[in-house]
Formats: structure tokens, C-alpha cells, sequence
């Protein structure tokens, strides 16, 4: 054990898993299944009392009481005899009875505790906005909320039962010796104090080597998943070698933490059972020497072994608790440190009532960074939109064209400056409110694992078949959803159907063009179609774009060239503003940009 390897993994958050430890408390206790939890612990108590101390008492009792005696026992004796046998079995069954309580009422409150929990992070998940989800690894997410619980349920059955049943013990210990033999107290309170010491140091020792082994663990995962999902460019590459060396790298680390973790396991389980043996030995002795001078009776020297025995057996549970304990606030954390979180956005506190409906957009002076650290994306600026105005967004990639939407639809506030809609303020109103009142198209659209039909109509949930159709055709959906078993009722992602990046774009666009909202937002909404259908799906637009205030963000010039106007951003700054024909006059960005794809520089001259 001389050698260990350096710590892999950060420093525990002492002071983060007290203010954990108090949420679940305060959790468990909350006035729903408050008597729930006071009857569990209660039990607990009386399970403990009945069992490790009551019965043995008795015992002791029997025993005093028949070691003087020779049978065959008169009738009457005999009485007497049965009647403290009688009482060994009363506390055995009120234990019986208060363990039959433990569970059964752990059964009626855990379960519930666990599920508000759960409910609890996920209501706080979905006030997270924007930025948070774009900086969060999905499938960690769902893995810590699982985690939650099963910490949960350890937490509480190491907490209320056994912490609390080795409270019990110790103190009946303690009351005992000092019942029975009042010099025998001091050595009993240093020997104890030793004990917790030494197995508290070991366990730390431990400690360090377990959290190593479970963020090792996770390394491993994360090195095999990696490789998985890049096997591709593995194979093309040939280096195949030298990724199973970084795997094995990291698996022979993680080995080695466990290694040091059950080599630690065997001190720690030597020492408290050498420390038990001694103690037991020891009063053993000093019993029977009391016995041999008349002090003690056989009766109390049992007495005094058997809740020694107890006591030691707790004493070993006691290390694996800590352990538990330990490990389920580390499993805990990541997640309670999200429940710590202030979202970034919130909605005011006396929301205005929403007045957007002729669609009139204005930035002024708008300031906005990602991070505080970050470059500025935008440094100033100022942006008017006419109400009905059809307006495309052009730009190099990185020039801020994506962020000005998402800053339109308040998933970020800027640092300074503000947004009207109508003249009334985006930040004034509730975030669903600003929402509703915009149709979005995002660049990369997500569907959910539901039907075609829910995925179209999820911002219009009562639509009817002839609008859904209806979009359907306007969106060149609908040779391909006739080709499906079961229509729009087929389930898209795993166990249904695989939608190419061209598909899932026009289900998005579908969505977006059944929901009624006096402003439009495309951001690169058409990049994953071929031209045919691009341009089919910009007729469809057409359409739509009709009384609405329209920001379309696309590549292919084309698509933008006739609209309204024209705005082109270069590093956050709008460069050219006005018409086609006004810009390609101006021989500028946008004229240049548009001659090259003209030419099919780009590929895409072929559009027009
Ligand atoms: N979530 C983000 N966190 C930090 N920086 C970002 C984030 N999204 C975009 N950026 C940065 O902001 C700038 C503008 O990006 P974006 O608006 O997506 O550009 P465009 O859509 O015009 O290609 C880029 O420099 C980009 O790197
Ligand atoms: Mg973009």
C-alpha cells in the first residue's frame, strides 16, 4: 500500500454534500409523507430496543433466575419460569411487529419520495434555457436523474435504519456497563473512540481510491463509447492500435484503483474484526473474574456478551454505511449541484400581456456575448423590421446569424440593449407567451419518438386532419409518409422509421407551417434538401410568408434573392442592407457571394 497511484479524481465537496444530505432530509419530511417517516424511524427505534436489548435483558433474567435451581421444579416454579420464557417471546414479536412497519411503511412513503424527487429535477431541467442544454451532454443527464434516486433510497436506508439502530445499540451498551460494573465505562468509551477513529481514518484512505475507481469507470465507458461511435473514421485511418492502447491505458487504471480499493477493503476488515475480538475477549474475562468474586452473575456476563456481539456486528455495518453513504452523495451530486442552479433567464414577475401581432421587430443597440470572457458577437446592434417584411439573413458562417434568432426568441438575453416586438419589450412578457408567437424552424430540428402526426401538429395539438394534410403536401411530405405502414400515425426514431436529415427538416417545416403565428423564423431551414425540392418548398413558403413577418437565414442565395430585403452580417456587424438587385448594384459581400454561387463555384448553380 505504499505506493499509490496520484488521485484521478477532484477533491469531495464537503461543505456540497452537507447542503445535500439536508435537501433529501428535508425532503423525506416534507408534510406528504412527514407520519410516514416519523412511524419508519420510530419503528426503527422500537425494532432495536426489543430485539438487541429487551430479549437479551430477559435472557439474562431466565438464566439468573434458573441457574440456582435443580429440577425437577415444583409446579409453581415452573410458573415463574414459563412466565420470563413468555417474555423473551413478547419482545421478539414486538420487534417482529415494528420491522413489519419499517417495511411496510418504507413501501408506502420511499417509492412516492423517490417520484417527486424525480419530478422535481425534471421541473427544474425545463426552466434551464437555451445555452444550458447546448452546453450539456444529453445522455449524462438522463443518467444522473436515475442516479438521484437509487442515492436517494441508499441514503435513506442507511440514515433512518441502520445509523440509527447503531445509535441505539451503542447506547444500550453504554447504559449496561454502567448498570453493571461502573469502572468498566472509561476503557469501554476510550476502546470505542479508538475503534471509530481507526476505521474512519482506513476509510478515508479507501475513499479516495473508490471515487478514482467509479470516475475511472466512467473514463472507460466514455473511451469504448468514443471509439464506437467514430469506428468509421477508426478503420479509414487505420489506427485501430493505437486506440486500443488508449483503451488499455485506461482500463489498467481503473484496475489499479480497484485493486487499491479491496486492498484497503482487507485492512479495513482485518483491523475492525481484531479490534472486536480484543474487546470481546477482553470483557469476557473481566466478567468472569467479576463472576468469580461474587460481583456479576452468569446471567449478566451472558447478558453483557451477547450485546457486545451486537454492538460489534454494528460496528462492522457501520464502515459499509459510511461507504454507502459516501458513495450515494457522490452519485447524487451532479444533479443536486443543477438543483443549486439559477437559471439564466427567468420569466418577470409581472409578466405584461402579450401585444405582438403585426409582427414589427426591433433591436437597439444590442450587446451580446455567450460568456461574460467570450468575444462579443454582436458589439452594437441595431435592426428595424417592418411588420409583413420578408427578410433574409445572409452571412459567412459565424457571423452571427443564428445567435440574432435565438436572441429574437429569448433564449439568451443580451447584456445590453434590448428587443421589441410591436414595441413591447420581449423581456417583459412570459417566455411561452413571446413563443407562441413566433413559427421557428431551427437548423438542426430534433423530432421526438412519437408519431409524424404529433411531431407535426405539437405547436397546434388540436389541428385536424385536413390542415395536417394540408401541410403534409405543402412540405413535400406526402409520397413519403404514403410509403409508411401506417401513415402519419408511424412512429419516427428507433422502433419506427429513420428519417434522412432532408425528412426530419421538412417534418419540422410542416410544424412550422401549421402553427399560426404572425412571425416566421428559417434558420437555414432548406440546407439539407436537394434543390428540386428546396425549390418547391420555397414556393410553399411563399404562402405562408403572406401577412407574416419573415427572417429566412439560408445559403443558397437563390432562396433569399426574392425577398423584401436584404441584411448581410460579417463579424456581428450588418455591412449591406436592401434589396437584390440594390446589393448586386453595389458590387459588395453580398454581390460577390451571390456571383460565386452563380458561377456553381458552390455547387448550387444549377438553382436558378
Ligand atoms: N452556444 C455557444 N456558445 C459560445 N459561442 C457560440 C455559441 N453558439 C455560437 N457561438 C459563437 O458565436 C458566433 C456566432 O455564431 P452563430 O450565430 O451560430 O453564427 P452563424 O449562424 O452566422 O453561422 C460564432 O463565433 C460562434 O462560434
Ligand atoms: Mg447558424
Amino acid at each position: 500500500m505504499s505506493t499509490s497511484p496520484s488521485s484521478d479524481s477532484p477533491p469531495i465537496d464537503k461543505a456540497l454534500h452537507r447542503r445535500l444530505l439536508i435537501y433529501f432530509f428535508k425532503f423525506q419530511f416534507r408534510p406528504k409523507y412527514f407520519w410516514f417517516r416519523v412511524i419508519v424511524m420510530l419503528s426503527s427505534i422500537i425494532a432495536t430496543i426489543a430485539w438487541d436489548v429487551l430479549a437479551p435483558y430477559q435472557f439474562k433474567k431466565l438464566i439468573d433466575y434458573i441457574t440456582p435451581l435443580t429440577p425437577p421444579l415444583e409446579a409453581t416454579i415452573w410458573n415463574d419460569v414459563f412466565h420470563l420464557f413468555l417474555m423473551i417471546v413478547f419482545f421478539y414479536v414486538i420487534g417482529l411487529i415494528a420491522r413489519v412497519c419499517i417495511t411496510s411503511f418504507v413501501c408506502l412513503s420511499s417509492a412516492l419520495v423517490v417520484r417527486d424527487l424525480e419530478n422535481e429535477c425534471v421541473e427544474k431541467l425545463q426552466k434551464f434555457s437555451y445555452d444550458f442544454y447546448a452546453n450539456s451532454f444529453v445522455g449524462s443527464l438522463v443518467a444522473q436523474l436515475r442516479r438521484v434516486g437509487d442515492a436517494y433510497l441508499n441514503l435513506e436506508v442507511e440514515i433512518t435504519e441502520n445509523l440509527l439502530s447503531l445509535v441505539i445499540k451503542v447506547i444500550a451498551v453504554g447504559v449496561a456497563i454502567y448498570a453493571f460494573s461502573p469502572p468498566a465505562m472509561l476503557p469501554a468509551i476510550i476502546w470505542a473512540l479508538f475503534f471509530i477513529g481507526a476505521i474512519s481514518f482506513l476509510l478515508k484512505k479507501k475513499m479516495r481510491h473508490d471515487r478514482d475507481y467509479s470516475m475511472l469507470e466512467s473514463k472507460v465507458t466514455a473511451t469504448l463509447a468514443d471509439s464506437v461511435t467514430n469506428f468509421l473514421t477508426i478503420k479509414v485511418f487505420g489506427r485501430e492500435k493505437d486506440e486500443l492502447e488508449r483503451f488499455k491505458e485506461v482500463n489498467h487504471r481503473k484496475t489499479r484503483s480497484m485493486q487499491y480499493g479491496w486492498g484497503w477493503s482487507a485492512v479495513i476488515f482485518t483491523t475492525q474484526y481484531s479490534l472486536n475480538i480484543i474487546i470481546q475477549t477482553f470483557v469476557l474475562f473481566y466478567a468472569l473474574s467479576l463472576w468469580a468474586e461474587g460481583t456479576m452473575t452468569i446471567g449478566t456476563v451472558v447478558f453483557l456478551q451477547m450485546l457486545l456481539v451486537k454492538l460489534s456486528d454494528a460496528l462492522v455495518e457501520f464502515g459499509n454505511s459510511v461507504k454507502v453513504i459516501y458513495r450515494s452523495l457522490a452519485r447524487a451530486e451532479e444533479m443536486y449541484v443543477l438543483l443549486e442552479q439559477e437559471p439564466t433567464l427567468h420569466d418577470p414577475k409581472r409578466p405584461q400581456k402579450p401585444k405582438i401581432s403585426k409582427g414589427k421587430i426591433d433591436f437597439k443597440n444590442v450587446r451580446f456575448s455567450y460568456n461574460d470572457d467570450d468575444q462579443e458577437v454582436f458589439s452594437e446592434l441595431d435592426i428595424q423590421i417592418k411588420p409583413g417584411e420578408r427578410v433574409g439573413l445572409v452571412g459567412p458562417s459565424g457571423s452571427g446569424k443564428s445567435t440574432f434568432v435565438k436572441l429574437l426568441l429569448r433564449f439568451m438575453d443580451p447584456q445590453s440593449g434590448h428587443i421589441e416586438i410591436d414595441g413591447q419589450r420581449i423581456d417583459k412578457i412570459r417566455q411561452a407567451d413571446l413563443r407562441r408567437h413566433i413559427s421557428f424552424v431551427p437548423q438542426e430540428p430534433t423530432l421526438f419518438h412519437r408519431s409524424i402526426w404529433d411531431n407535426i401538429a405539437y405547436g397546434e395539438p388540436d389541428a385536424d386532419e385536413k390542415a395536417i394534410r394540408k401541410v403534409v403536401k405543402n412540405s413535400y411530405l406526402t409520397e413519403m409518409i404514403d410509403k409508411l405502414p401506417e401513415g402519419l400515425n408511424t412512429l419516427v426514431g428507433e422502433r419506427g422509421i429513420k428519417l434522412s436529415g432532408g425528412e426530419k427538416q421538412r417534418v419540422a417545416i410542416a410544424r412550422a407551417m401549421l402553427k399560426k403565428a404572425p412571425i416566421l423564423v428559417l434558420d437555414e431551414a432548406t440546407s439539407s434538401l436537394d434543390s428540386t425540392s428546396e425549390i418547391y418548398i420555397q414556393n410553399a413558403f411563399q404562402n405562408l410568408m403572406k401577412g407574416r413577418t419573415t427572417i429566412v437565414i439560408a445559403h443558397r442565395l437563390s432562396t433569399i434573392a426574392r425577398l423584401d430585403r436584404i441584411i448581410v452580417l460579417k463579424e456581428g456587424h450588418i455591412v449591406e442592407d436592401g434589396t437584390h438587385s440594390q446589393l448586386l448594384k453595389k458590387k459588395g459581400l453580398y454581390a460577390s457571394l451571390y456571383n460565386n454561387q452563380k458561377d456553381g463555384m458552390i455547387g448550387d448553380g444549377e438553382d436558378e
